[in-house]
């Protein structure tokens, strides 16, 4: 049997690490979790319950009530957030969640909770799990770390156009100001600020098409998983 690893997908939000990581999980038949989903998750519930950031710092015990899964949607070959059984897929996309999930994510009670869930899902080896810590916190023994980044404007204008494509109608200053936004806060927080593994490779793809980062990954991958079954 073909030896499994972990690959690590880090980067700036709206970079396509999404994209990126759901192909190579596709091509090696290996498990795709989105770890941005899960924040998400936890901030629709905060949202729904009425919790406050100071709410969930001060009684972290509120979280064990948040239980996500993810259900395998063959037709989409796409892994969809479920919320205590509830399929919040689009929803947790929303710009209300966009907006709010940055300082969620900064909640270190916030973090240790779903952290742990992360690296439970890495145990038995083949995920391709994509985030801001999985190089360095969650994953840091990942065979495979990709960091990947692109200028803001032009991540703001591949997710203006995805958001049109949805019929979700932003304006694109809004966008890019929020990607902006997040980038700081991402970058800046205290607990597991947003950076780049010193093992891992960069892809900038500006200027590179989906199919181009997807074969290149893949290539990475490949000889990886050759350079591992020589070694054993
Ligand atoms: O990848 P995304 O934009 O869906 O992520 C949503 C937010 O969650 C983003 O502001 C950063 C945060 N996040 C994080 O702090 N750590 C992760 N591993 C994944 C996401």
């Amino acid at each position: 049997m073909e030896q499994k690893i972990n690959i690590a997908i880090d980067g700036h939000s709206s970079c396509g690490k999404g994209t990126l990581a759901k192909n190579l999980a596709k091509e090696l038949d290996y498990l795709f979790i989105d770890s941005g989903a899960m924040y998400r998750a936890v901030t629709l519930y905060m949202l729904n319950e009425g919790l406050t950031l100071e709410e969930v710092a001060e009684d972290p015990a509120v979280l064990g009530n948040i239980k996500i899964t993810f259900e395998y949607q063959p037709e989409k070959s796409f892994f969809e957030t479920h919320l205590n059984g509830v399929n919040v897929e689009t929803e947790i996309r929303s710009m209300r969640i966009s907006k709010f999930v940055s300082p969620v994510s900064a909640l270190p009670v916030v973090r240790d909770f779903l952290v742990v869930q992360q690296k439970k899902i890495g145990e038995n080896k083949g995920v391709v799990m994509d985030g801001r810590d999985i190089g360095t916190v969650v994953f840091p023994d990942a065979e495979l770390k990709i960091f990947m980044t692109a200028s803001p404007e032009i991540r703001a204008k591949r997710r203006y156009e995805e958001l049109q494509k949805k019929g979700v109608f932003v304006n694109y200053q809004e966008v890019l100001h929020n990607i902006k936004e997040r980038d700081h806060i991402d970058s800046t927080r205290d607990t597991s600020p947003l950076a780049k593994a010193e093992d891992a490779i960069t892809l900038d793809n500006s200027a590179m098409s989906k199919d181009e980062q997807a074969r290149l990954s893949l290539s990475w991958a490949r000889g990886v998983i050759k350079s591992l079954e020589a070694q054993s």
